[in-house]
């Protein structure tokens, strides 16, 4: 009786300590789009439902260029203006903090949505370098929208989000950036069989319908 007790805990002990160990470990989905595609309205209406956070690597930098004693806010606003990608340096060490806190505060906490990033070959690079081996990255949600769509969105966003960057001169600049450096990234995603696209034309409410289904389909 014990002895066949004994045998089958041990028969299952392997598949609990994975378990264990895929629970520490951070499970990020990567959130990529054009600039008003709708990351940050999907994300926030998956945290809403799921038990993931919301990690917007676009958030993380605005917040770091208001910080008091940041040595990088002068920085971060002009690469911000011009669209460009700050060096992963600086953003790495933001996602990286940030995930390391919330885990601190709830280890029940280890899913997250990490929303632009990694939007060219830097950021990737800066991520292997980083994170490799510490998260494992499940997939890519990618919100896919045409660029005037993405423009007029970013316009209408701009009447009162306070943001440098929502007005037509910075969008043809972040518009050029997301085609040349990060689509890029997520064909790299997509020969792995890693993205999973949505057409992030519709409206909110069609968008989310299918991100659900991906969501549950992935488990
Ligand atoms: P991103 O994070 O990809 O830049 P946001 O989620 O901030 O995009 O959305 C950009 C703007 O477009 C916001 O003002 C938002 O309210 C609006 N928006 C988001 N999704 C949709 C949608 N499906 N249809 C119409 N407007 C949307
Ligand atoms: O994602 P979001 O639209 O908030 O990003 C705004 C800007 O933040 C980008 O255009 C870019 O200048 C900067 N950014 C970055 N690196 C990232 C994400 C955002 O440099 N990975
Ligand atoms: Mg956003």
């Amino acid at each position: 009786m014990i002895v066949a007790l004994l045998h089958r805990l041990s028969e299952k002990l392997p598949r609990v300590v994975h378990r264990l160990s895929v629970m520490m470990k951070p499970q990020v989905v990567f959130v990529l789009g054009g600039p008003g595609a709708g990351k940050g309205t999907q994300c926030a209406r998956i945290v809403e439902n799921y038990s993931y956070t919301h990690l917007s690597a676009g958030d993380l930098l605005r917040e770091e260029r208001s910080r008091s004693g940041s040595e990088f806010g002068q920085l971060i606003e002009t690469y911000i203006k011009e669209g460009k990608i700050v060096p992963v340096e600086i953003t790495i060490n933001l996602l990286k903090k940030a995930m390391e806190e919330t885990m601190k505060a709830d280890e029940k906490k280890f899913r997250f949505l990490i929303d632009g990033f990694p939007r060219n070959q830097d950021n990737l690079q800066g991520w292997n370098t980083v994170m490799d081996g510490k998260a494992d990255v499940k997939f890519v949600l990618f919100f896919d929208c045409g660029n005037e769509v993405c423009i007029d969105r970013c316009l209408e966003r701009g009447k009162s989000s306070g943001r440098t960057d929502d007005n037509r001169e910075s969008l043809e600049k972040r518009i050029q950036t997301y085609l040349q450096s990060t689509r890029p990234i997520i064909e790299q995603y997509e020969k792995q069989g890693k993205v999973r696209t949505i057409d992030a034309s519709r409206s909110v409410d069609e968008v989310f319908a299918d991100v659900k289904n991906i969501l549950e389909k992935e488990g």
